[in-house]
């Protein structure tokens, strides 16, 4: 199973400011959102933690073929959101996680986010790929990209895209 990471971040690491459920499309840029939303539209099996899940329920558009799987220590607490085929709970690890959903036959995991499941993930050395939106903007308070934790892992720049005048650059990490 191919694990890509998909992220938008400030200079400074930040992924939210932690304030309103939408504030990323504060400042985050219409070339960044919309590279994120049509990549995201051709995956058939998206991941993402409960906060994320929480922060952006409001406004998920669930399409026929794709199924989100949303990581929490209490699946039961979201018993009456989930939709069969589309989402499902799980308080499975990371590594059981990948290796439940490449049993039954998906290729490619894409995570979103947020930091926390991030860091399992990255403790876990499950990633491959790291797609990175830096927003050309800086914010001292809210969550980081990846959560506090012992882990590290080298990775290789494979590609460097401008995606507008202002300098929002579209990075791609692989191993
Ligand atoms: N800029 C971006 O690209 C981007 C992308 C995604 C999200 N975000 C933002 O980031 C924020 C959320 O990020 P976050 O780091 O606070 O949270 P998160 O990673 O989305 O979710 C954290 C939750 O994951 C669950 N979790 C943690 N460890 C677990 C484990 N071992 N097993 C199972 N579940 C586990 C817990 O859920 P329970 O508490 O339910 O147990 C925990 O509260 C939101 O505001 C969102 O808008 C930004």
């Amino acid at each position: 199973m191919r694990v890509v990471l998909m992220m938008v971040s400030t200079i400074n690491g930040r992924i939210t400011k932690g304030t309103t459920s939408v504030d990323i499309q504060e400042w985050a840029s219409g070339e960044d959102q919309e590279l994120f939303y049509g990549t995201l539209k051709k995956q058939k099996l998206v991941v993402m933690g409960s906060k994320t899940y929480d922060a952006a329920r409001d406004f998920m558009e669930f399409r026929p073929g794709q199924l989100r799987v949303v990581m929490t220590r209490t699946p039961k607490r979201y018993g009456k959101h989930v939709r069969p085929g589309q989402l499902e709970f799980t308080s499975a690890t990371a590594q059981k996680l990948v290796e439940e959903y490449a049993k039954k036959g998906y290729t490619q995991l894409f995570l979103v986010g947020g930091g926390e499941i991030n860091a399992l993930f990255f403790k876990a050395k499950l990633i491959d790929e790291i797609l990175l939106t830096i927003e050309p903007f800086i914010f001292g308070n809210g969550k980081s990209l990846i959560a506090e934790g012992s882990f590290e892992e080298k990775f290789k720049l494979a590609s460097v895209k401008k995606l507008n005048k202002r300098g929002t650059l579209l990075l791609k990490y692989v191993r």
